[in-house]
């Protein structure tokens, strides 16, 4: 009888010319309602469990209830056999549902990519899309289907540890990058065997931590929301990104995994995400915490009610959620549908037609990590892009291959730090360091001398703490003024010294905020004395965050920012070091001249009062002990060669439905061939609320030969001059526009057009 109704309403639905459009839709709909149709309560709220095997949960205990149907995705678990076995074991479930496998594979999977803030210093789409395919090729040979990425959270307070995950200050730049990982990793069809399921993350505002204290609370006008942090999350989810993962912190007063206004009335309603949505690691016992839930169960009907789908490394679901609903606290309707969409998201991926589409039984996991199964040639050619030119003082790079180099550093032969935090399935044995990297380069290794020279910090505690997810780098016990001495000994002997000094990757993590951005005093003692020699010095900064580091910019003869590289960042490191690669990155994000100026960024709000440097006088809206400018700003880095940019526009006013071109015209005055990216600013000049001095809304890169001249075009659209007005709607509003295109974010080079009413 069943069959006959299936069969009567599928041909109902084909014969109607309305509800046709997509044979497979009805065809998953179908599929759906009949497995709806036949799980118990207790099934439906095991889909909608997230589980790691860990702590009391061991492998067996895991396979036991993923067998008895209780849990709908596995996290943390990588590599066979252990996946096949429990593939095997949800395929013997009452439903036998198959279960989907997730992992942070955030930048690179067994190939460690640079960080994302390096990645988006690259601001090359070509290379984001290469890390999200090589981690999605890898990852989905290593048994795994689902991702946590890409973290999109704007972050513009450098406290915050996990500034380090995401692509920096800005909107565009963020979303570009996220867009791109999203279509990159889930590829046209979720069906695909090499297609990774995103998550994009943490929905939302996780990155405006008041105070850049981790977890600490997020508010923000509803204005800036919609203007600058939800944008990223928008374009991954427009790009189809299939789950969401939400912020561990309150909005506006309600924590993010108990907020209806986020999570449905925004993220569903607006947004129209059909996905799933994913709670954080413990986020739902902490709705306790928060003080919004009185005890767990509470927590669970709160999490449900307000938008939640999957509770990760669920403690609470099972026990609350089936006896919440025979109370009739909550509809059995609410499970279903958080439920459908978790067997949607199965559907769409084929699990339920090929459950093994990511194992092999026979994986062999040193097979992985051959030489010849890394993408060790995509790592380096990221990696070298990524790397920020901030001080060249009279061309000292790049060096002669022939000249004696003292590497000096805690951070110069550390295997562990440059993979950076974030690359669990990564194996640090198989990473380049810098030491190795330059070693690598030049004809004769013994014109390479190095010295360890300080710990990263003197504190042996921090030290341990900042070193808590992995052994990174030692503690050295001799007393500083040795280990010192060690390297200045090596720095007299040498022609050039080049310093590996930042951040231990466990600096800039989760749970890492500091309000110190200074270097430890052990580093800024052994920069003093290694300046001290005269030697030329280069300092190569390694870190995951905006540092604070005036002071050694101006003992640095050339500076660095290398970020943590990853797997081939000493090689990448060696290439822009000898000018085998001519650098080109650009930073993104401010580094702050101070903390006291933080949040320093450069798409903020003009202001009624002049708005200068240091010492503007009385009633300005300014500091009487510190410049207003950050020491590096938002899109700036420089190259072995120079380059001019001058540019003009295509007509000087535009109707709603026009356009205009914006010609700039390159060239590159210096000797070597370089890129250079072109960034396109605008700025409404007068509109119903106050719009930024400038907001990135284009760039392109360019390559050019010594002397050689080229053209980048950009096109203003209508759409582009949209906003929040003042009554928070979406529109352009008719005036004047500036238009900026330069090389960073400074550029004053302006040409204005008039948007017109109609
Ligand atoms: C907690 C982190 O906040 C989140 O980013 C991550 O994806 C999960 N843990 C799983 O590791």
């Amino acid at each position: 009888m069943l069959k006959k109704l299936v069969f009567f309403f599928v041909f109902f639905i084909f014969s109607c010319p309305l509800f046709a459009q997509n044979p497979n839709d009805e065809e998953k709909k179908v599929f759906i309602d009949n497995l709806l149709s036949k799980m118990t309560i207790k099934e439906k709220v095991g889909q909608l469990r997230l589980i790691s095997v860990g702590g009391d949960l061991t492998l067996d205990k895991v396979l036991d209830q993923i067998e008895a149907g209780e849990i709908g995705g596995i996290f943390n678990t990588v590599v066979e056999p252990d996946l096949s076995r429990m593939q095997e074991r949800a395929l013997k479930s009452p439903n036998k549902i198959p279960v989907y496998f997730g992992f942070d594979i955030v930048h690179g999977h067994r190939t460690v990519f640079p960080i994302n803030l390096g990645l988006a210093a690259t601001w090359d789409r070509n290379a984001f899309a290469k890390v999200a395919e090589v981690s999605a090729d890898e990852a989905t040979s290593d048994g795994l289907n689902v991702t946590w990425a890409p973290m999109v959270d704007i972050t513009r307070d450098p406290r915050w540890g996990r500034v380090s995950e995401g692509f920096g200050e800005d909107p565009y730049l963020a979303s570009e990058a996220g867009r791109i990982f999203v279509e990159k990793m889930q590829k046209q069809s979720l069906a695909d065997k090499k297609s990774l399921v995103t998550t994009v993350k943490h929905f939302a505002l996780y990155g405006a931590v008041e105070a850049g204290r981790e977890y600490n609370s997020t508010d923000m006008s509803e204005r800036k929301m919609f203007q600058e942090y939800l944008v990223p999350y928008k374009a991954a989810i427009d790009a189809g990104s299939r789950a969401v993962m939400v912020a561990l912190v309150s909005v506006n007063g309600i924590p993010a995994t108990a907020n209806h206004w986020l999570l449905t009335d925004v993220l569903r309603n607006q947004w129209h995400f059909d996905g799933v949505v994913v709670s954080d690691h413990g986020a739902i016992r902490e709705l306790i915490n928060h003080g919004v839930a009185t005890d767990a169960k509470d927590a669970v009907r709160i999490a449900i009610k307000a938008g939640i789908d999957v509770s990760m490394n669920d403690e609470y679901f099972l026990q609350f959620l089936p006896e919440l609903v025979d109370e009739g606290a909550i509809s059995e309707d609410l499970i279903n549908q958080a439920c459908r969409h978790v067997l949607e998201l199965k559907y769409d991926m084929g699990l339920f037609k090929n459950p093994h589409r990511n194992l092999d039984p026979n994986f062999d996991i040193e097979t992985m990590f051959a030489n010849d199964r890394l993408h060790r040639t995509e790592a380096r050619d990221v990696a070298r892009r990524s790397i920020v030119l901030l001080k060249n003082e009279n061309n000292l790079l790049p060096l002669d291959k022939n000249k004696k180099i003292a590497v000096i550093g805690p951070l110069a032969d550390s295997k562990r730090d440059i993979l950076g935090s974030w690359s669990g399935a990564g194996r640090a044995n198989l990473a380049v360091t810098p030491l190795q990297g330059i070693k690598n380069a030049i004809a004769n290794p013994k014109l390479v001398s190095y010295a360890w020279g300080a710990n990263l910090s003197d504190d042996p505690n921090l030290d341990k703490f900042l070193n808590l997810y992995g052994e990174s780098s030692k503690f050295d016990k001799r007393p500083a003024n040795k280990m010192i001495a060690e390297a200045v000994a090596q720095a007299k002997k040498s022609d050039v010294v080049v310093v590996f000094v930042g951040e231990a990757q466990g600096m800039a993590h989760e749970s890492s905020s500091r309000t110190d951005l200074n270097l430890q005093a052990s580093q800024k003692r052994l920069i003093k004395a290694l300046k001290a020699t005269g030697k030329p010095l280069i300092i190569a900064l390694m870190n995951g965050r905006p540092l604070t580091v005036k002071e050694e910019y101006q003992q640095a003869d050339a500076m660095l920012e290398t970020w943590f590289l990853g797997t081939e960042g000493g090689n990448a490191v060696a290439d822009v070091l000898f000018g085998d690669y001519n650098p080109s990155a650009k930073l993104p994000m401010s580094f702050p001249d101070n903390v006291g100026q933080i949040p320093v960024y450069y798409s903020h709000l003009k202001t009624g009062r002049p708005h200068g440097t240091v010492n503007m006088g009385k009633y300005t809206t300014s500091y009487f002990d510190s410049p207003n400018e950050p020491l590096f700003p938002f899109g700036f880095g420089l190259s072995y060669t120079d380059f001019t940019i001058d540019f003009s526009l295509s007509k000087t006013e535009m109707s709603p439905n026009g356009e205009i071109e914006v010609i700039a015209n390159v060239e590159n005055t210096g000797e070597r061939e370089g890129s250079q990216v072109v960034q396109f600013y605008l700025q409404d000049v007068t509109a119903s609320v106050s719009r930024p001095v400038k907001e990135l809304i284009g760039f392109e890169s360019i390559t050019l030969k010594p002397h050689e001249k080229g053209q980048v075009k950009f096109v203003i659209k209508y759409d582009m001059l949209k906003f929040w007005n003042d009554k928070m709607q979406y529109v352009a509003e008719p005036g004047k526009f500036n238009v900026f295109v330069g090389a960073d974010s400074t550029t004053k080079d302006k040409q204005t057009f008039t948007l017109l009413d109609n």
